[in-house]
């Protein structure tokens, strides 16, 4: 199993671990509308961090936007390929990229999560509770209406990588 950063720069290798991941989130987020994923993950302010089997065969990913000058990253979508789901692959994957994360300096992660998905959060240490200043992150993201606030601090002494 490898972890790594996907960004959409041109090349075929990143592009097509970019369709493998948008291909998961689409069938994993079914409410989501596919034009809207589409458009995300291969926008050049996301990065995606992919689990990778085998050295080529993407089985889930996190996508996710930084905001440096607020010190907050937004998740926007996360999943994991169906037959692989509740392994534990879903927490490593959080691990690490709370680990890599914290390294860009990054200090609280948000994300909309869907219902079913907030009981796999709490067990990640997001809570529905936010601690970050309201001005540090309202009208960065988008209000979206299907999901519940979720926020994680990243402390940065923690070791996130095990
Ligand atoms: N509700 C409650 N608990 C859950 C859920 C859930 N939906 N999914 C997993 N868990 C629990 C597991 O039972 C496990 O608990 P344990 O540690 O006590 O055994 C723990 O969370 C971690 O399980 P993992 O095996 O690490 O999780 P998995 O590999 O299945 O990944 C994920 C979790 C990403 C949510 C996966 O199940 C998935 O892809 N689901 C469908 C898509 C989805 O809902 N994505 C999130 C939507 S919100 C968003 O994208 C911003």
């Amino acid at each position: 199993i490898d972890f790594k950063i996907i960004t959409n720069d041109g090349s075929h290798d990143s592009m097509k671990m970019l369709i493998d991941l948008k291909n998961i989130f689409a069938r994993q987020l079914p409410k989501m509308p596919k034009e809207y994923i589409v458009r995300l993950v291969f926008d050049r302010n996301h990065e995606s961090m992919c689990i990778i089997k085998d050295n080529t065969k993407v089985i889930g990913g996190i996508c996710y936007r930084k905001y440096p000058s607020q010190r907050f990253a937004e998740i926007a979508f996360l999943a994991i390929t169906a037959n692989l789901q509740v392994k534990g692959y879903g927490t490593r994957l959080m691990n690490k990229f709370k680990e890599h994360i914290q390294k860009q300096d990054v200090e609280y992660l948000l994300t909309y999560a869907d219902n079913y998905a907030i009981g796999y959060f709490r067990k990640q240490g997001f809570y529905q509770e936010i601690k970050m200043n309201q001005d540090r992150w309202k009208g960065f993201i988008k209000d979206y209406d299907g999901g519940t606030l979720m926020e994680c601090y990243v402390h940065p002494n923690i070791d996130y990588g095990n």
